[in-house]
């Protein structure tokens, strides 16, 4: 719709200003919003009204056009130019948005709605406060060309800068293609729409023409695959109001910006409560599965705890709880899966969410119940020495307060990578289950005794076994050592965790002067 220069007078004006406002809320009108309402997504409007606290949005470059005139764009003009940005406040704290509306030209980024982006997000940084992108585009605006790619590549330039200063937080509620996708990437948190979402480099189209192989939509780039299989995804919505309940519900667990304290919630749970099934929670029998979230849920406030990444590298259990009211991040080793060990999707999994609370002064709580990292030629090849190395130096690195408590296997390597006294842990604890050794009893068995059981029985070796795991195989020797503060009556853990953190709360530790480490990519 051509938009013409208004009457003159103020009365003129107003009704111009009225019809602009208008042109930019009816979007590309609503045949195509039907269109969306029928493939059962909501506008883009719609999902900022549910995102927000009610009556709180302030929309900011309403009124902005795209300034193309190829392709007889120039009669192809809509107010806002189908992206909508501003601010506004969720649970009474300030947040900035931007939601790409589908129906102007199906979402795509023009050198003008680049800006508008830009724009929340240089006030996001200087006002400290979180920015939300509700993605649903075709990719770059095909008939402006590069000066579209330019403001991709601004935007990226912003997500990098902002990246542990402000949390930014990325909905994937459609389509997301292209060099698209990596400003999704650089954000903290990319939450997915079941079915109606997709990313990808390169679609089913060109895949098949290039590697001739045949993938749908949904296999490529669905919500599923990267929750499951790629990472790219950390949440899974049924759909759009779910996806912005989600959104809302992980913003009570985060600061406003790097310099924030972490929010607090008031919580009816006692401090000292204690829960006599942690006692027993670990099997008698050190290979048996149990868990971890059971023991998450017994300790945390009101068994609340928000999972990230619930469907990826499940071996290890990562996401935000409150003990004494206080959000903290969790990282548990999970032996219900792949017997907890450490591989490559699980260590940089967690390494990135270590960093993530790093970053944001969120204190790390630690459950550790490791056999080691998982051995065979295809965590070798695919470098599970330098993805290992990105948990352990994330770990080293974090200046927040860190808490672990071993709750039964702590061995080889892994006891050194998850949170150790030694990479500078403020306070270590174990179970009695405990058993902290450079491996287990029978691989160390067959090293030290070689010579000395070669050509004896099972029982001398069954013996030698007995005694090594009488030696090693519990928390005894560790807390000699003072690795171990403390070896704690499970169903006291919440208690000493909410002392502890209580304690740490005014914890101040320094890195040395750099330009920046290099974690090992
Ligand atoms: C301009 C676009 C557009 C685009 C869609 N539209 N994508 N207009 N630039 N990138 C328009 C369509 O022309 C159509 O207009 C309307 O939006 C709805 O699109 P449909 O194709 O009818 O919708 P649908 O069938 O749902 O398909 C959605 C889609 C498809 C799969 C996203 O539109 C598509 O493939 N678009 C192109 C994707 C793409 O290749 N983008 C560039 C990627 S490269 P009308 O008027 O007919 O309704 C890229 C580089 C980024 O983005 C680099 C960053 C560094």
């Amino acid at each position: 719709m051509p938009l013409t220069p208004s009457a003159p007078g103020a009365s003129g004006r107003l009704a111009e200003l009225r019809r602009r406002h208008q042109a930019a809320e009816d979007g590309g009108g609503p045949d195509r919003r039907e269109r969306q309402h029928k493939e059962g997504t909501l506008s883009a409007r719609e999902r900022i009204d549910l995102l927000l606290d009610e009556d709180t949005f302030e929309e900011l470059d309403k009124l902005v056009q795209h300034r193309c005139r190829d392709f007889g764009m120039e009669s192809q003009v809509t107010p806002g130019d189908g992206f909508i940005t501003g601010y506004g406040r969720i649970h009474g704290r300030l947040i900035y948005v931007f939601a790409q509306d589908f129906t102007v030209f199906g979402g795509s980024l023009s050198e003008t709605n680049a800006r508008k982006i830009c724009k929340v997000m240089d006030l996001a940084v200087k006002t400290g406060a979180p920015i939300i992108g509700l993605n649903d585009s075709g990719g770059a605006r095909i008939q402006e060309g590069v000066v579209s790619l330019g403001g991709y590549a601004d935007i990226f330039l912003r997500n990098t800068l902002a990246s542990g200063v402000v949390p930014q937080i990325s909905a994937i509620m459609g389509p997301c293609a292209g060099g698209a996708v990596y400003s999704p990437a650089i954000t903290d948190f990319t939450f997915m729409v079941a079915k109606t979402s997709y990313m990808f480099v390169t679609g089913p189209d060109v895949i098949k023409t290039v590697t001739h192989e045949d993938v749908t939509k949904e296999e490529l780039g669905g919500s599923m695959t990267h929750n499951s299989v790629s990472g790219v995804g950390h949440f899974i919505a049924t759909d759009d109001g779910d996806c912005v309940r989600m959104i809302r519900e992980l913003l009570t667990y985060l600061p406003q910006n790097n310099r924030d304290d972490v929010p607090r919630k008031a919580t009816a749970d006692p401090i000292d409560r204690a829960d006599i099934e942690l006692d027993t929670i670990v099997p008698a029998e050190s290979n048996q599965p149990y868990d971890i979230k059971d023991v998450i849920h017994r300790i945390v406030d009101d068994a609340e705890f928000f999972e990230v990444h619930e469907h990826y590298a499940r071996n290890i259990v990562v996401g935000f709880a409150r003990l004494d009211g206080r959000s903290v991040g969790i990282v548990a080793n999970q032996p219900a899966f792949l017997a907890g060990c450490l591989d490559i999707n699980s260590s940089v999994k967690a390494a990135r969410f270590v960093r993530f609370c790093d970053a944001f002064n969120i204190p790390i709580i630690t459950f550790e119940d490791v056999p080691g990292f998982l051995p065979g030629t295809e965590q070798e090849f695919g470098g599970i020495i330098r993805h290992g190395a990105k948990l352990l130096y994330a770990y080293a690195e974090a200046t927040v307060p860190k808490i672990t408590v071993i709750t039964r296997k702590a061995y080889g390597g892994a006891y050194c990578v998850m949170g150790s006294k030694h990479i500078r842990t403020d306070i270590n604890l174990a179970w009695p289950s405990a058993e902290i050794a450079v491996m287990g009893a029978e691989g160390a068995v067959n090293i030290i005794f070689r010579r000395e059981l070669s050509g004896a029985g099972p029982e001398a070796r069954a013996a030698k076994i007995a005694e090594f795991n009488e030696r090693f195989a519990s928390p005894f020797i560790a807390a000699e050592h003072g690795y171990i503060d403390d070896v704690i009556e499970p169903r006291d853990t919440r208690k000493h965790l909410i002392r502890a953190l209580r304690m740490l709360e005014n914890k101040v530790d320094t890195m040395p002067r750099r330009k920046h480490g290099n974690i090992p990519l």
